[in-house]
């Protein structure tokens, strides 16, 4: 059977965080289907260096320095994109940022950032497009979450809710958009060799990296392909490999059983380093 795909060719198609990784490479594959694409994020040398690199490969591209914290300043960028380059059809929401560290180890300001920016990011861009969407009766928004939104890992108490939060709002604008013929997806990556995948590695407790081993490091280019193909397919859930895949379907069967795997590699790690702790509350 020859799978049709959605034709681009023409369409704005706005992307956060599209100066680098995975929202990078989804502005690359969305241009090269013809798109015109927009890339939001904060550092502007990054942001003209990603837009050169896909105007050299043909691209049309037009770029907003902004912070997707600042709702208003997200809102306007949005709106001056889409006036110079007609509305938005698809929405890639990648900016984010990952904090890893133990709970008791964070700052007060870590968790509110993964909030602000994971999180409160992805709203803003998103209520900032649904409306134009509806009343044109098609489009893709697409948020990119984590697979630490299918089950809460060691040393992500700050960056997991943020992701659960990306991953309840698009389960309700699913539901909300489908009878308006708009197309709602989240995807959930597993490690992706990115920069923030390399910033990150300085912070992960010994306990975190020791659960690291078993998954496979994907490209961006391959999330990026399974994004297209989600498009392509109106999939809600885009799992960028078959193990973030299993982990979706399994993940209320599987998870006692990756719980009690995990918790023995992080026991191993903690009685290398700690003695042993009592089972009780009284001194
Ligand atoms: N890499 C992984 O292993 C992995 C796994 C699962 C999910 N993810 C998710 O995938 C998404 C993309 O991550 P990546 O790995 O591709 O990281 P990346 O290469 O570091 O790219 C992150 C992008 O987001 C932008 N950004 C960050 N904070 C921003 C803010 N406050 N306002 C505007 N733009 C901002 C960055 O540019 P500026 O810093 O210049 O603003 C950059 O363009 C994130 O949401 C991440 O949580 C990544």
């Amino acid at each position: 059977m020859v799978r049709r795909s959605v034709d681009l060719r023409g369409a704005h198609a706005i992307v956060t965080g599209g100066s680098s990784g995975i929202g990078l490479e989804t502005a690359r594959q969305l241009a090269g289907r013809g798109a015109t694409v927009s890339l939001i994020a904060r550092g502007e040398s990054r942001l003209e260096a990603a837009a050169d690199d896909l105007r050299h490969g043909g691209a049309t591209v037009q770029t907003r320095a902004v912070d997707v914290s600042e709702a208003d300043a997200l809102r306007s960028a949005i709106g001056e994109l889409a006036d110079a380059a007609g509305p938005c059809e698809v929405l890639v929401a990648c900016a984010g940022v990952a904090r890893p560290g133990r709970f008791t180890e964070l700052s007060d300001e870590v968790f509110r950032e993964m909030m602000e920016i994971d999180y409160f990011g992805t709203l803003t861009a998103m209520r900032a497009v649904v409306p134009g969407m509806i009343a044109r009766g098609r489009g893709s928004v697409v948020a990119v979450s984590s697979a630490v939104a299918l089950i809460g890992l060691f040393g992500y108490s700050a960056y997991t809710p943020a992701k659960y939060a990306v991953r309840g709002l698009m389960e309700s604008l699913r539901a909300e958009l489908k009878p308006h013929g708009v197309h709602a997806a989240i995807v959930y990556p597993l490690d992706t060799d990115t920069p923030q995948y390399v910033e990150e590695q300085q912070y992960k407790p010994a306990e975190l990296q020791a659960l690291n081993g078993g998954f496979r490091l994907l490209s961006p280019q391959e999330v990026a392909k399974a994004i297209l193909t989600g498009i392509d397919r109106r999939r809600f859930a885009i799992c960028p490999s078959p193990a973030a895949n299993a982990m979706r379907v399994f993940a209320g069967l599987a998870g006692p059983v990756l719980n009690f795997s995990w918790d023995r590699a992080i026991a191993k790690v903690h009685s290398a380093n700690t003695p042993p702790q009592k089972d009780r509350y009284l001194p």
